[in-house]
């Protein structure tokens, strides 16, 4: 089952613990809930389960509990025949574990995670370095940093792509998501990550000093209002599909895994970054991180129903 993976991801996968209410409860005053799910969640997590579900060979390697919180994060992995055999199970309670506050009318949503969510870092000593660099993509967050690292090296000396959800940014960018830069051949990134890395507010600008640290893509998505792309020959903006939004959770994560999806097929950045965004939007009408994500079929269809073919 491992052999002939398309992609190996290795970063945060969590249990996430969704609740879309209108209005936060205080220590004051209570207040009801609308809807509740449990879903997987994480940058990483989500991306390789939206992958698989969209047909890739995906193998994901990162670190469980051993209790029934993780038993749970886990559940759409195996359903989307994610590969689990080099997970790192840990004899102790999940420690991915977050609480996800989604808005009822706008759909986006703040979280509050376990305060030991980095507490337990795979080690690169737990890598199997074959796994890894046989895979022609590899998916990195920044989390379980020094393992994100050695991967990552080996993943560029078998001249395999490395590809980094480099997250948003409010503020400075630490040094562990800066150090993978270099390392990276596709980096897609959330809204600001551009400008905290180079100080240039313009996504074009900064996109051309990414490039010129390793980066050969540069993505940065900034939720409703789609994405802008920067290569080394073209620049442009990518609008979000307008649907019925439900909740944003999940929505970069799972580009980055439609994206690398999209490369795999050999489309060019433009569709590959409308294909990305298709099933984004799609995923955004459901509650939960995953619970949403199309298939392949219904993303195309999605798209030619409004006039986009993919070819
Ligand atoms: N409200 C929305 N409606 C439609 N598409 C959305 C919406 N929010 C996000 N998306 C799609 O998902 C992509 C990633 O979303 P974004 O909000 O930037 O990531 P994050 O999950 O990090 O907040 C966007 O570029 C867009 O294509
Ligand atoms: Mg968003």
């Amino acid at each position: 089952m491992t052999k002939g993976l398309q992609i190996v991801g290795l970063g945060l996968a969590t249990l996430d613990i969704l609740v879309r209410l209108r209005q936060m409860p205080t220590w004051e005053q209570a207040g009801p809930i609308r809807a509740f799910r449990f879903d997987g969640g994480g940058l990483v997590g989500t991306a390789m389960v939206a992958a698989a579900k969209l047909g890739a060979r995906v193998g994901y390697v990162g670190t469980a509990g051993n209790d029934e919180a993780a038993e749970l994060k886990l559940r759409s992995f195996v359903e989307a025949g994610v590969d689990l055999s080099r997970l790192a199970r840990r004899p102790a309670p999940e420690d991915q574990v977050i609480m996800v506050y989604v808005h009822a009318e706008t759909g986006e949503r703040v979280f509050a995670g376990l305060e030991n969510l980095r507490g337990a870092p795979l080690r690169p000593d737990e890598l199997d370095r074959d796994y890894i660099a046989a895979a022609p993509y590899l998916h990195l967050d920044g989390f379980h940093p020094e393992a994100a690292m050695q991967a990552a090296r080996w993943a560029r000396e078998a001249g395999n792509t490395v590809v980094f959800d480099a997250s948003l940014a409010t503020g400075p960018i630490r040094d562990y998501r800066r150090a993978l830069v270099p390392l990276t051949d596709i980096l897609i990134s959330g809204r600001d990550f551009g400008y905290h890395l180079t100080g240039k507010r313009d996504i074009y600008q900064a996109g051309e000093e990414i490039l010129a640290l390793g980066p050969r893509v540069f993505v940065e998505t900034v939720g409703d209002q789609g994405c802008y792309t920067v290569t080394p020959t073209e620049r442009f903006h990518t609008p979000a599909f307008a649907v019925p939004v439900v909740d944003t959770t999940g929505a970069g994560d799972v580009f980055h895994g439609a994206y690398i999806v999209g490369l795999l097929q050999g489309w060019d950045a433009r569709r590959v970054a409308q294909f990305a965004s298709a099933v984004s939007a799609l995923k955004c009408t459901v509650l939960g991180g995953r619970a949403g994500i199309p298939t392949f079929a219904q993303t195309l269809a999605f798209l030619r129903e409004r006039g986009i073919e993919m070819g």
